[in-house]
């Protein structure tokens, strides 16, 4: 049944923070469905390290070491994307930092202005070089990577919830602004993943507290786990496939129904 096969041969990915996490999970399956792999990373070391074993694995994979927070870095790497492989069907923003858990009054200018560049403005960069490339292509689809916490709030990363509410503003503002190109653009709003380096970056500062956090976590999920990488990597294998051809504009969340608050 071709009909619902999610492979896409031969067909370009581009994946900022490509080189772990939930970004390692997404290219890993891409890879396996016949991607063409771009991974996007700040830390060109772990990036080597990812492309080399999805390489080894059968993969057409390019790492382009890359600031996403840097609107030149940005306009470089997606002009070598489309020089390597002549086109970019699927746009992952990806790349995020969380920064460090702190009130208001302790937030720092240069913590808030590198949260909101990488989270939020660097979206604005990809898709602002992207676009036009998939225009003439004859179309795409991007999907951006929000957090429920947009919706719930945090009420110690203020600057991540905001960025990440700015990133749901603007996929819907570019549905309506790029649909007519047939650029479809979406955004995943997950609730935890496990064993990704965000999660880890608090319990460096506080080891103390990861047990103990992990069991209150769990009991707040219904589905009794928190996600993994692969969970959002098919979600977004399917919102990237034919399959979703009619889902435009759309923030699907993804979390074990973590959402749902307390019972
Ligand atoms: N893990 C979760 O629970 C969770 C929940 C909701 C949303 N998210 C979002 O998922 C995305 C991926 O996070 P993750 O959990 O896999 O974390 P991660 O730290 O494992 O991965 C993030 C990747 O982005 C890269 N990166 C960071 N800053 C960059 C920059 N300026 N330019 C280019 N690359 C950069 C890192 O090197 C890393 O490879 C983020 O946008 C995050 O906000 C994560």
């Amino acid at each position: 049944m071709s009909g619902f096969d999610l492979r896409q041969e031969g067909a370009v990915a581009v994946i900022t923070g490509g080189a772990s996490g939930i970004g390692r999970g997404v290219a890993e399956v891409f890879g396996a469905a016949g991607y063409r792999l771009v991974l996007a990373d700040i830390d060109a070391s772990a990036g080597r390290q990812t492309a080399d074993e999805l390489a080894s694995l059968g993969c057409e994979v390019e790492l382009i070491p890359c600031d996403v927070a840097d609107a030149s870095q940005v306009a470089a790497m997606i002009q070598t994307a489309a020089r390597r492989w002549q086109r970019i069907d699927f746009l992952f923003n990806n790349a995020g930092v969380v920064g460090r858990q702190t009130s208001i009054d302790h937030l720092e200018q240069e913590d808030l202005d590198r949260i909101l560049a990488v989270d939020l403005k660097s979206v604005f960069y990809t898709c602002k070089q992207a676009v036009p490339l998939m225009r003439q292509s004859g179309g795409g689809s991007i999907l951006n990577m929000a957090s429920i916490t947009a919706d719930t709030g945090s009420a110690y990363y203020t600057a991540y919830s905001a960025a990440k509410a700015g990133v749901i503003a603007l996929t819907r503002s570019l549905a309506r602004q790029v649909g007519r190109f047939n650029i479809r653009i979406n955004c995943l709003s997950p609730g935890s993943i496990g064993g990704t380096g965000l999660m880890q970056e608090y319990y460096v500062d506080h080891p103390e507290k990861q047990t103990q956090d992990r069991l209150s976590l769990v009991k707040k999920i219904p589905l009794g786990r928190a996600g993994k990488p692969r969970d959002v990597a098919h979600l977004a294998l399917f919102l990237a496939s034919p399959l979703a051809a009619h889902i435009h504009g759309a923030i699907v969340t993804i979390d074990g129904g973590e959402s749902l608050g307390a019972q």
